[in-house]
């Protein structure tokens, strides 16, 4: 199953895997989300989904049950 991923601001999309990782769909999608502790706990990979569901990209991977996902990176340099 394959997931259309549109990050924004950058306005960049890429098929993805249900499953796959976010961290690893953005860096094929030349997008880079700041990262820490990669491990759900300081916050640095805050992203936003086009719902308002605000996630941190490196505990989360490619939902399934829709085709289209967008996410929106903060442009917020305190992140
Ligand atoms: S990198 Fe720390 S919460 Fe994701």
């Amino acid at each position: 199953m394959i997931v259309r991923v549109r990050f924004l601001p950058d306005d960049v999309t890429v098929d993805a895997e249900v499953g796959e990782a976010l961290l690893d769909v953005a860096d094929r999608a030349g997008v880079s989300i700041p990262t820490g502790c990669l491990m759900g706990s300081c916050h640095a990979c805050t992203v936003e989904l086009e719902d308002g569901d605000i996630i941190r990209a490196c505990i989360t991977a490619v939902p399934a049950g829709r085709e289209e996902l967008t996410i929106n990176l903060f442009s917020d340099p305190t992140w």
